[in-house]
């Protein structure tokens, strides 16, 4: 750990938005002690449909602004970041870096008992073959992906129970019902929150992983592991910042979170980086 961060430091979070709060929840839930730096990247989401050199520069700019608030390790929440920046941040950065790719698609592989597991996510995360990678290590498993983008503003607009959500998850889904799968990776910030539509669409016998829960078990893991838990008796707090504070934040904060968010500080990512290159 860098000069004047120890086990007592926060745990830096970011997301190209809101959507990154499912992570934080889990987070929170399971490590209430801990205070979080959270950063979503709302000027310039999504990353979904960007391209991996565009995500790689977001992503290394979003853990250098966490790097200033002096945390002990960095959650990467997003799919689309973690599918295709984590070896760049790990490279560039010497606190721990853990993202939501690993954590899913190993629950994914000791969960599934046919062997025949789906994967959803953005177009960014599917195309960059980083769970495929992972879950390919075993040769027995079949594999079939499907980017869902309109899952996201579907959320955002708080059309969770909506028959166009129905519709639309019909429409991405039954390639996947079809393929049999008996385990289906919700690799998206935003998809935990349609759980209960994806699982009516998909059927009772499909087992849906969500990222947010397996990220969150392995942070604790990791944590316990490296002596990196805070030594903190009380409640820990969360610190919010945002590079755009967006007109329907606290609608999509409740959304996400259940909560009314009082205190969001909005930063100019861009005149940070900037700043803090020619340093
Ligand atoms: N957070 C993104 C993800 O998990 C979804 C929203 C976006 O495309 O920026 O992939």
């Amino acid at each position: 750990l860098g000069h004047g961060v120890n086990r007592n430091s926060p745990i830096g979070i970011f997301d190209s938005g809101v959507g990154g709060f499912t992570v934080l929840k889990r987070l929170v839930e399971m490590l209430p002690s801990e205070n979080f730096i959270y950063f979503g990247d709302t000027a310039r989401l999504p990353y979904g449909s960007k391209s991996k050199d565009t995500i790689n520069l977001f992503a290394l700019e979003a853990a250098r602004f966490l790097l200033s608030h002096k945390v002990k390790m960095i959650v990467v929440a997003c799919n689309s970041a973690s599918s295709n920046s984590m070896g760049l941040l790990r490279k560039n950065y010497s606190v721990p870096v853990i993202g939501v790719i690993s954590p899913s698609a190993i629950s994914a592989i000791e969960c599934s008992i046919s062997g025949r597991i789906g994967v959803i996510g953005t177009y960014a995360t599917i195309q960059s073959g980083a769970y495929l990678k992972i879950l390919e290590k075993d040769k027995k498993l079949r594999i079939i992906q499907r980017a869902c983008p309109l899952f996201v503003p579907l959320v955002e607009e708080g059309m969770l129970q909506h028959k166009v959500t129905k519709l639309i998850g019909q429409e991405y889904l039954s390639p996947i019902k079809n393929f049999d799968a008996d385990t289906l990776i919700l690799g998206c910030t935003h998809y935990p929150i349609l759980k209960p539509v994806i699982q009516e669409i998909m059927g009772n016998n499909v087992l849906l992983i969500d990222p947010a829960i397996e990220t969150a078990k392995t942070v604790k893991e990791y944590l316990g592991k490296n002596s990196l838990s805070s030594e903190r008796t009380t409640k820990g707090k969360v610190s919010y910042f945002v590079s755009d504070y967006p007109r329907n934040f606290n609608n999509i904060a409740k959304i996400f979170l259940g909560i009314t968010i009082r205190t969001v500080t909005t930063i100019n990512i861009e005149e940070f980086s900037k700043k803090t290159k020619e340093q």
